[in-house]
C-alpha cells in the first residue's frame, strides 16, 4: 500500500497536477485579524508559498525562540513590540535581513541600527489608559487622567493589564514606569496600581477588550487598540497620562537557522512596503505605519500631540535589563493567580 502511494505520488507530482509549495513558518505578535489579512495577501502574491501562522504574545514569542536555539521551527518573527525582538537580536537568536529601510521612518531605522540589521521597525504605537464611561458612570468613579490615578482606592478591583512577562504590551508599561519615574519608585508605583488589579492577562490587549465590554471599568494597554474598538461603538475612553507615556516600534524579524530564508526575506520586504502597511487599517488596526509613504489612518493617534517620553529602546531592549526588571516585577509586584 505504502508503495503504491508513493508511486501515485509521483506519478502526479511528474504529470504536473500536483506541486510542492514552500512552507513558511511564521509566528504573529499583532492582532489576529491583521495576521490573518496579511498571510492572505502575502500568499495571494505568492502561490507557491503556503504561511504557517501562529498568533503569540511577544514575550512569549521570544521565550519559543530561546527555547528553540539551534533547532528553530519559525523563520519569521513579524509584529509585538521591538524590545524583545531587538533581545532575540542581541542573543544571536534572529538575523540580519539585507532589506532596504531607505523608506522607513527614523524611528524604525533606528530599531535596524541598534541590532545591526537583525530587527526592523514596521508600527509605532503610544501607550495609555482606556476606560468605560459607562461603567465609571454607573459607579460614580472619576475617570483617570494620570498614571498616578490607578493607585487610588476609587479604582479597587476596577483595572485590567497584561503580564509583562508574556506581554510585550505590558513590558512596555513596566519600562515607561522605569523610564518616567526611576526604578525603585516605578516598582512602588505598579505595586501600588496591582493592588486595584482585578487580573493580569496574557496577551496586550485583552484589557482594553474586556473593558470595551464592560467586564472590568480600566484598562492599560496601547492606544491604537482603544481606538478599533471606540470605533467599533464600544464606550471605551481613551486617555494619554499626564505625566507622559511611552510607546512601542513593533518589528519584524527573521530567526537564525530560518529554514525557509528565501521566503522569510520576502516576507520582509512585503511586510515594509507601503502598500501592504497601508492596509491595515481594513482590519481596524491603527498603529503607525514605518514605511513613510505609507498611508496613516486618519482614527490613528496622533503621536505628535501625546506628551511621548524619549523611550530608550536601546536600554529596554536588552537582555540584561529586561531579565532585571522582569525579576524585580515578580517579586515587588506580582502575579497572585498567573494564567498558564
Ligand atoms: O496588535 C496589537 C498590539 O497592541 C501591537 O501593537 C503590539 O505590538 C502587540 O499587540 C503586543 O501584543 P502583546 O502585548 O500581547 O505582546
Amino acid at each position: 500500500m505504502k508503495k503504491l502511494g508513493m508511486v501515485s505520488v509521483a506519478a502526479l507530482l511528474a504529470s504536473g497536477a500536483v506541486a510542492w509549495a514552500d512552507e513558511l513558518s511564521l509566528v504573529c505578535s499583532a492582532e489576529q485579524d491583521w495576521c490573518d489579512l496579511m498571510v492572505a495577501a502575502f500568499e495571494a502574491e505568492n502561490p507557491d508559498t503556503d504561511v504557517l501562522m501562529v498568533r503569540k504574545s511577544t514575550g512569549e514569542t521570544l521565550a519559543q525562540v530561546r527555547a528553540e536555539a539551534g533547532n528553530p521551527k519559525i523563520d519569521v518573527w513579524w509584529g509585538g513590540t521591538g524590545d524583545p525582538h531587538l533581545i532575540a537580536a542581541e542573543e544571536g537568536l534572529s538575523q540580519a535581513s539585507g532589506v532596504d529601510t531607505s523608506e522607513l521612518l527614523g524611528w524604525a531605522q533606528n530599531m535596524a541600527e541598534i541590532s545591526r540589521g537583525k530587527t526592523v521597525g514596521i508600527y509605532a504605537g503610544a501607550l495609555g489608559i482606556g476606560y468605560n464611561a459607562d461603567i465609571l458612570a454607573e459607579k460614580g468613579i472619576e475617570p483617570p487622567q494620570c498614571w498616578a490615578d490607578l493607585e487610588d482606592s476609587r479604582f479597587e478591583g476596577e483595572i485590567q493589564v497584561a503580564n509583562p512577562n508574556s506581554s510585550g504590551t505590558a513590558y512596555t508599561e513596566l519600562a515607561t514606569f522605569v523610564q518616567l519615574f526611576g526604578e525603585d519608585e516605578a516598582m512602588t508605583k505598579l505595586a501600588a496600581v496591582g493592588k486595584n488589579v482585578n487580573s493580569y492577562t496574557k496577551s496586550g490587549s485583552a484589557p482594553s477588550k474586556a473593558a470595551a465590554r464592560g467586564e472590568t471599568g480600566v484598562s492599560i494597554g496601547f492606544m491604537h487598540d482603544m481606538v478599533k474598538l471606540a470605533s467599533q461603538g464600544f464606550p471605551l475612553k481613551i486617555v494619554a497620562p499626564c505625566e507622559g507615556t511611552g510607546y512601542e516600534v513593533g518589528a519584524v524579524s527573521i530567526i537564525d537557522g530560518a529554514r525557509n530564508l528565501v521566503g522569510a526575506k520576502k516576507w520582509v520586504e512585503f511586510a515594509l512596503s507601503a502598500e501592504v502597511q497601508s492596509r491595515a487599517p481594513e482590519v481596524g488596526s491603527f498603529q503607525v505605519p514605518s514605511n513613510s509613504n505609507a498611508q496613516v489612518a486618519p482614527e490613528s493617534p496622533d503621536l505628535a500631540s501625546i506628551k511621548l517620553i524619549d523611550y530608550d529602546f536601546a536600554t529596554y531592549g536588552s537582555s540584561e535589563t529586561r531579565e532585571r526588571l522582569l525579576a524585580r516585577w515578580d517579586s515587588e509586584v506580582g502575579d497572585p493567580n498567573p494564567q498558564q
